[in-house]
């Protein structure tokens, strides 16, 4: 059915639509009572270089591609909810003086440019009033979340151009959130600290969550690329060969130098070592940070485990390497190892195998149900 028929008779089908540097990602649910029962997800890789910091260059290109996955997945849909990321992208809890939502909106671009280092007329900006402040009654918390406005735009004209309605733009923290911790309350109501570390092509995304309420996040330079750039560098090898390294790569060979048959076996883990450690120091930093800004006199709340998502997540031995490293627990996240995802049988093996890359799909395609009412658009 067109898009346009089927808004006419109101059946709107949505789905979450995670566009990477590297792949684009798709998912769409049935909400059902008890959960959502997962009918579609697919991925598909992104044209080279059509993308620079989260900014879409080649906009023809993606849309051809994302025209594509769904068409090989036979996915049909009216709109799509979707989402940025990376170092340009501000998500700040401030507090201000209590004010009313139309008077946030009127002096929401001058509180914002305290926050914001770029130009705030180039940048999409969006507030949700959190509560009052529990000391102050004058004070009111308040997220923030800042985009720059060629990142938004270019995201809404591509989608736009596959003849889909950009129907929100959400932030990729509050989707992995959503689908890993929302979607699943049982697991998190023990108000620990964790790290959701998501390690894509460009950057590594880091949220701090306490049980099930939002710490924190940050964005490190240091992901998938740099990886595959050290292999190709020290090894001297093009990028596929790089990158095909990359997917055969055990860390452990770092952690038990005398464990590897193959003497080759050592050489990619080597190549990455330093820029791995060099990560994992940023990763330790944002945490330091996050329990230093904690109330004085309270007791620093330790971290309870990091949870693994995005594409290099699956670098062989990745976990292990990392808990030996930061001294504290680490597992893969797995969106739909949790009663709030069904997914059809004949699907579950594909989706249980790259449930670590569908997170922030699975957050975005749920979010109409469990909607958090920070949307960004470029009006403000
Ligand atoms: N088996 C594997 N081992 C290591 N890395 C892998 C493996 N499979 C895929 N990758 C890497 O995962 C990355 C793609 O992951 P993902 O889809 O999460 O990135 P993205 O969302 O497109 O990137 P970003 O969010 O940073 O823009 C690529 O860098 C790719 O090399
Ligand atoms: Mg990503």
């Amino acid at each position: 059915m067109s898009a346009i028929l089927a808004s006419l008779f109101g059946k709107e089908t949505l789905i979450g639509l995670d566009i990477g540097s590297a792949y684009l990602k798709a998912v769409q649910v049935e909400a059902h009572r008890e959960s959502f029962r997962v009918t579609r997800a697919a991925q598909q890789k992104m044209p080279v270089g059509a993308m620079r910091d989260g900014v879409i260059l080649d906009r023809d290109a993606v849309a051809g591609a994302i025209r594509q996955m769904l068409k090989s997945a036979s996915i049909s849909a009216t709109g799509a909810v979707l989402s940025v990321s990376g170092p340009t992208v501000v998500v700040r809890q401030i507090t201000l003086p209590k004010m009313t939502e139309a008077a946030l909106r009127k002096s929401a671009r001058y509180e914002a440019s305290k926050y914001i280092t770029a130009n705030i007329d180039d940048s999409a900006i969006a507030f949700d009033i959190i509560g009052p402040v529990e000391d102050d009654p004058n004070l009111m918390n308040v997220m923030l979340v800042a985009a720059p406005r060629d990142m938004v735009e270019s995201r809404i004209d591509v989608v736009e151009r596959t003849g889909l309605e950009a129907v929100a733009v959400d932030i990729e923290a509050f989707a992995l959130q959503r689908s890993l911790v929302d979607c699943n309350r049982m697991r998190y109501n023990d108000g620990a600290l964790r790290a959701f570390v998501d390690m894509g092509a460009s950057h590594t995304e880091v949220t701090l969550v306490i049980g099930s309420q939002f710490g924190l996040t940050r964005s490190i330079n240091i992901a998938g690329d740099t990886f595959t750039d050290a292999i190709k560098n020290q090894l001297r090898l093009d990028v596929a060969e790089a990158e095909r390294r990359k997917t055969e790569v055990d860390l452990n060979v770092l952690l038990n130098p005398g464990s590897a048959t193959d003497p080759q076996a050592g050489e990619a883990p080597r190549a990455i070592q330093s820029i791995l450690d060099e990560l994992l120091r940023e990763v330790r930093r944002s945490i330091n940070f996050y329990q230093s800004q904690q109330p004085e006199g309270a007791d620093p709340k330790p971290l309870a485990e990091i949870i693994l998502s995005g594409g290099n997540a699956q670098l062989g031995g990745l976990a292990p390497y990392m808990m030996a490293r930061l001294g504290t627990e680490v597992r893969l996240a797995d969106v739909f190892d949790s009663t709030a995802f069904e997914a059809a049988p004949e699907a579950e093996a594909w989706l249980r195998e790259q449930a670590p890359r569908l997170g922030i799909a699975a957050g975005l395609a749920v979010k109409e149900h469990l909607a958090t009412p920070v949307v960004l658009n470029t009006k403000l």
